[in-house]
């Protein structure tokens, strides 16, 4: 494995580690072959992501293989395993990224007692001298290794300080606190963060990064995640288009345009090129059986449309009435003024002249009162349908061919 070189990140940069090709692939449906993980490893690397978690080596000889592949051809990223506190499991995490121009490996372990107890049916002593060890031998196979205390918010405080304290000792360069099951809140969060950091000097001495690792089972994990950055955590583990366990991990894209959008608030810089958010999420929803829900935020078919009559209007006027970002921006070609039962003139009007057809104000008139009565019937209306509306004498004045219609 190629040594470790030390990238200098100012503390005003936040690293995006990816997890859509292992904690995202663990949900229904999203399963991908090697050669698919390598598509969308290549999309990640174009979106500008620091790290790509590809995988889980010790799971399966197709995650094994899908990691050492993407290792090869993917040099930009970082690439990391996942590795259970266990000697075979690290070995073979360091075997699978042999290949690494830059390697990680993560390393977790259970830090609640009912985790411990439970699952992993051992006690706290033994724990922790599990992550000493497990730190120490992924640190013998490389020099970038992340510990992940795992449920750690729903640890006893007193304890996980304990368990990063002795992962930071033992030489983790990153220490990721997920909050693996969706049940903390903003500013809990965020005060775990801060708590920690207080509590364990090395982190700042030696430069290590916090990060955020969240789950949505509350709908909470983008303000979890941002308020872990508030609090200081530099590195956020998230995934393309919010896919992983249950409801899934914190969404890259939200959290990439709340960081751009809302820089007068945060002030951070990343390295995600912001117009490949939309092309990467339509990537991986070619690749896996579902795409996102259309009112998802920034990637969502909806995300940049408007059908009140209202709305429409304020967007004719100026699009700042209605949107806090350009669909440009993050790589969605244009706002679509969708035509439906609460739309108005103006947005009608708008239509009718892309199609080619300029009407006086009557005729307007006559032709919205029939559009409302469709719309009241129809769910989508298309170009077709308006066309339809028009009586012979505006028809006749078209100038737009019919195969331009949608
Ligand atoms: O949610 C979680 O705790 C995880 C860890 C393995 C990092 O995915
Ligand atoms: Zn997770």
């Amino acid at each position: 494995m190629r040594p470790f070189r030390a990238t200098v990140m100012t503390t005003n940069h936040v690293v995006f580690f990816d997890t859509t090709l292992r904690d995202g692939e663990q949900s229904p449906g999203c399963s991908m072959t090697t050669q698919e993980k390598l598509t969308m490893a290549h999309a990640l690397e174009d979106l500008g992501v620091d790290i790509i978690e590809a995988g889980f080596a010790m799971a399966s000889e197709g995650d094994f293989a899908a990691i050492s592949t993407i290792t090869q051809a993917i040099r930009k990223p970082r690439i990391a395993s996942l590795a259970r506190a266990k000697k075979e499991d690290i070995d073979m995490a360091a075997r699978a990224l042999q290949f690494a121009e830059r390697a990680r490996i993560h390393v977790f372990l259970a830090s609640s007692d009912l985790h411990l107890e439970y699952k992993l049916k051992m006690g706290r002593n033994e724990a922790l001298d599990l992550c000493g060890d497990s730190v120490r031998q992924a640190r013998a196979h490389c020099d970038d290794v992340e510990f992940s205390p795992e449920d750690s918010t729903r640890s006893d405080r007193d304890f996980l300080v304990e368990m990063v304290r002795i992962a930071v000792e033992a030489g983790a360069t990153t220490i990721n606190m997920p909050d693996t099951v969706g049940y903390s809140t903003p500013e809990e969060y965020g005060r775990m963060f801060g708590e920690v950091r207080a509590r364990v000097p090395a982190i700042d001495q030696k430069g290590v990064i916090l990060s955020s690792h969240c789950h949505d089972d509350l709908g909470l994990a983008v303000a979890n995640s941002l308020a872990a950055i508030e609090a200081g955590a530099r590195q956020v583990e998230c995934t393309i288009n919010g896919i992983g366990e249950r409801a899934g991990n914190a969404a890259l894209e939200e959290i990439a345009a709340a960081l751009y959008v809302r820089g007068d608030r945060y002030g951070l810089s990343t390295s995600i090129k912001l117009d490949q958010l939309y092309p990467t999420s339509e990537v991986l929803g070619q690749l896996i059986t579902f795409k996102p829900s259309p009112n998802k935020a920034v990637v969502g078919a909806n995300a940049f449309a408007h059908e009140s009559g209202i709305h429409q209007h304020g967007m004719l006027a100026n699009p700042l009435c209605y949107e806090i970002m350009t669909p440009q921006l993050v790589g969605v070609a244009k706002t679509h003024l969708v035509l439906g039962k609460h739309s108005g003139r103006a947005a009608l009007r708008h239509k009718l002249e892309q199609l080619g057809f300029t009407l006086t104000r009557d005729e307007l008139q006559h032709v919205y009162y029939r559009f409302v009565a469709l719309a009241d019937r129809k769910k989508n209306i298309y170009d077709q349908d308006l066309v339809g509306l028009l009586p012979d004498s505006i028809r006749e004045k078209r100038h737009v061919p019919v195969a331009e219609l949608d």
